[in-house]
């Protein structure tokens, strides 16, 4: 069994290709990453020998580039996306080409050759947001951002070729993940790292906007659960169970570094800002998965590993450009 990760050098990507080579000694992974900023080859430094790996640069909207990593494979799960809200409001244009067009490209050839299962990583912000109670895989579509509308085009185009073609796709719409190997630019990674360095954390608005928190981990065995017990045609809501206001996540992370909370700098507020996300998983748990990882000792675990890899997130910080410029253009401004 040959399988086609793309994105597999991103942040849950990665964690993907690991847990399918552990997991499953017979299966081959090509996965087929463009290396964007956010794109990573050291996210996969401890498996990059194993024979059962490939890795190829290319881009998701190159149809070429898509048949060569796809031929011969049975089965494709799609990460590759433009993924950070803030980019997406300064400039949309990527999110359009990779969010929407790349998956057609991707849908496109998995009908050709006829694959046995394509999984599309979708997310719970394309429901918009919510003030009280969760969506269910019926509640109405509503992105409110430029990065969750092309998510949605991109989920939607999924199900059209589905509907239209009867490519066996399935659809995941999961929380916020975290864990390792998360590029810093998310607010918990860049938090824990701004703090350990003693500098401010620039929580947006009032800093009571909730999400629900799912472990990476936890998400890459639903995404394998699905692979095998999913059905063609079908969205499966992942939840973490774990809804936070953005302030509690940032004062735990604080207490977990022992650092002081006058690091905390209310800055303005991202615009179009979704208020809250919540789920509703039990069409997943009706299946029988369980997430497994417990928050409290998830963020530990988190924060820890932050603190002993600065050697992935160091040179990133201070030696990529392309960070520099986007912290002073983001952040800049907001923080004086
Ligand atoms: P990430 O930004 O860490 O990684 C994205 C990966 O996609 C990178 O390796 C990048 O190089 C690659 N990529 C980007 N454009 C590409 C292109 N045109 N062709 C080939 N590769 C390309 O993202 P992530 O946080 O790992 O998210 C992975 C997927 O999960 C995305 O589809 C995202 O929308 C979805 N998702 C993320 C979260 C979250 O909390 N991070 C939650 C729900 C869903
Ligand atoms: P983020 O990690 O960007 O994920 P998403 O917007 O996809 O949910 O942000 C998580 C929450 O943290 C969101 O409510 C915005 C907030 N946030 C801040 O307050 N400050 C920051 O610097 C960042 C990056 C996020």
């Amino acid at each position: 069994m040959r399988i086609l990760v793309t994105g597999g050098c991103g942040f849950i990507g990665s964690s993907f290709v690991r847990l399918v080579l552990a997991e499953r000694p017979d299966w081959e992974v090509v996965n087929l990453d463009k290396l964007t900023y956010a794109g990573r080859l050291e996210n996969l430094r401890d498996v990059e020998a194993d024979p059962r790996y490939r890795v190829l640069r290319g881009d998701i909207c190159d149809p070429e580039a898509v048949h060569d990593a796809m031929v011969g494979c049975t089965l494709a799960v799609n990460f590759a996306a433009e993924t950070h809200v803030d980019r997406s409001l300064l400039g949309a244009a990527h999110f359009i080409d990779t969010d929407i067009k790349g998956v057609l490209v991707l849908l496109e050839e998995a009908r050709r050759l006829g694959l046995a299962r394509f999984v599309q990583i979708s997310t719970d912000e394309v429901y918009g947001s919510i003030e009280s109670g969760s969506f269910t895989e019926t509640s109405l579509l509503n992105p409110r951002n430029p990065y969750s509308a092309s998510k949605a085009g991109g989920d939607r185009l999924a199900y059209a070729y589905w509907s239209t073609y009867g490519v066996p796709v399935i659809i995941t719409r999961a929380s916020n993940n975290y864990g390792p190997y998360q590029y810093p630019e998310k607010l918990i990674p860049l938090f824990v790292t701004n703090a350990l360095r003693g500098q401010a954390l620039p929580l947006y608005g009032d800093g009571r906007n909730v999400r629900d928190w799912l472990h990476v981990s936890d998400h890459c065995r639903a995404i394998l659960f699905l692979l095998e017990h999913g059905t063609p045609g079908e969205v499966y809501n992942v939840a973490g169970d774990n809804e936070r206001e953005n302030i509690e996540i940032t004062r735990k992370i604080l207490h977990l570094l022992g650092r002081p909370e006058s690091l905390i700098t209310p800055v303005q507020d991202r615009v179009g800002h979704d208020r809250r996300y919540s789920l509703d998983a039990s069409k997943l748990g009706g299946l029988g998965f369980r997430p497994r990882v417990d928050f409290e000792q998830g963020i530990a675990e988190t924060v820890r590993w932050y603190v002993e890899n600065e050697w992935w997130w160091k040179p990133l910080k201070d030696h990529d450009g392309e960070f520099r410029r986007y912290y002073e253009q983001q952040y800049g401004e907001r923080l004086g």
